[in-house]
């Protein structure tokens, strides 16, 4: 079993809490401007330094950021005002507020000021952008509320929640109830030859193990595409196909035999999303809480406490044996390669 040996610098924002906002004592009269954006909500997209939160424009003047997270640019960084996210717009833009990005922000809820002179019609494209070195970090557009007030424009590097597995691993999810499904993203300071797998363990078991667990793996192909895949782990080996073709170990869902897995209803893992930034992976996939698949998933209750299951590993890419990527073993040690952890998901 390769064991790991990882020189990556970890530069995961690692605190995962969310902050009550600090409230400014701006947005007072003095900020007359009406907007019809009032009120508009839309997620920041990353491009670099993790940058994620949640924009919300609160008047004429100024806008709060939710949830905010950001590794430190430099000190000329700044919220930004383009026609466009292309760089060729960015450079003939101009900064929108005053304040410099030039910390490292933690989930942190504060409110911008718009500069004097600038109101929300000169700002279709408000980003994090530092002019000296053209770097996007990321942006959000905004457009006319009016259209459907309750509209959030969403990116998919967002979550209502989030835990760390591990100091290198983080899981973040938002749970859909009604759809019966969760959105889990996998983030992970590892190259892009390792996967990321998580899921849940078999229920009822008195000692918590890996056989019979559920899991997605989730990775990087060759070419740099995310992907997301349902897996279920027979035994603690690589996945094998026998003699007898019986595949065991740790196997994609649909290789094991059986007419369910000839039907495809055992494929239940989404791909969703995924990147790699600032030696950073990011895969976002969807799974249902309970699926028509009772012998390779495992249904999770998200209001109860359940064993999960993590694991960081190299990948072996798909040859004309095994058409599919193998995640090779983990390693050790626990809690840095693989973990588990008792949790409920609500
Ligand atoms: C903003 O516009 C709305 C509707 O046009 C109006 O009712 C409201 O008084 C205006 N607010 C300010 C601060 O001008
Ligand atoms: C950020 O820039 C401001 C204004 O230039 C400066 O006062 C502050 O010390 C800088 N902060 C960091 C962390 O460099
Ligand atoms: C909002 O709508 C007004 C009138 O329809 C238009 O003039 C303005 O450019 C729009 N603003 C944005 C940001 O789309
Ligand atoms: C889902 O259900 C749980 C438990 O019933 C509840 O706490 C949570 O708020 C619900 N989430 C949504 C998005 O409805
Ligand atoms: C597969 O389906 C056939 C026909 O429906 C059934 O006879 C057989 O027992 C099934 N095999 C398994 C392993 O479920
Ligand atoms: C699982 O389903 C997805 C979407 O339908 C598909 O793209 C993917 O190739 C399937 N994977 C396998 C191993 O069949
Ligand atoms: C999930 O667990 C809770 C508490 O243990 C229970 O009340 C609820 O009925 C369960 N939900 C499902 C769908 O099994
Ligand atoms: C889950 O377990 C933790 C720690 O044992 C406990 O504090 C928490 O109340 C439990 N939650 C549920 C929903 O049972």
């Amino acid at each position: 079993m390769a064991s790991l040996h990882l020189v990556v610098v970890v530069i995961l924002i690692w605190l995962c809490l969310a902050s009550p906002p600090e409230v400014a004592s701006a947005s007072e009269e003095a900020c007359g401007t009406n907007t019809s954006l009032e009120g508009y909500v839309a997620d920041l997209w990353m491009y670099q330094r993790q940058l994620r939160g949640r924009v919300e424009v609160l008047d004429g003047c100024s806008f709060q950021v939710s949830a905010l997270d950001l590794l430190a640019g430099s000190a000329s960084a700044r919220w930004w005002r383009a026609e466009g996210p292309d760089l060729d717009s960015l450079a003939l833009g101009a900064p929108a507020a005053d304040e410099p990005l030039n910390r490292t922000f933690l989930s942190e809820s504060l409110v911008f000021r718009l500069l004097p002179g600038v109101s929300w019609p000169l700002i279709p494209v408000l980003a994090a952008f530092d002019p000296l070195t053209s770097s996007l970090f990321g942006f959000v557009r905004l457009s006319n509320a009016s259209d459907d007030s309750s509209s959030s424009a969403s990116a998919p590097t967002m979550f209502d929640s989030c835990a760390e597995l591990s100091p290198r691993l983080r899981v973040r999810w938002t749970l859909d109830n009604d759809s019966n499904s969760i959105d889990i993203g996998l983030e992970a300071a590892i190259g892009s030859e390792y996967y990321m797998a998580f899921g849940w363990a078999a229920p009822g078991e008195t000692k918590p193990s890996m056989i019979g667990a559920d899991v997605a793996v989730t990775g990087f192909t060759e070419d740099g595409l995310p992907f997301a895949e349902d897996y279920y782990i027979t035994k603690y080996s690589e996945c094998l196909l026998r003699k007898d073709g019986i595949a065991e170990g740790v196997c994609p869902d649909t290789i094991y035999k059986g007419n369910d897995t000839a039907a495809g209803l055992v494929n239940n893992t989404r791909l969703v999303y995924g990147h790699r930034r600032d030696g950073v992976s990011f895969v976002r996939f969807s799974r249902p809480l309970v699926s028509g698949d009772k012998k390779y998933d495992v249904p999770v209750n998200a209001t109860m406490n359940m064993t999960v299951i993590w694991a960081i590993g190299l990948l072996r890419s798909p040859d004309s044996l095994r058409p599919y990527y193998l995640p090779l073993g983990h390693g050790a040690p626990a809690g840095t390669a693989f973990g588990l952890l008792y949790y409920s998901f609500a």
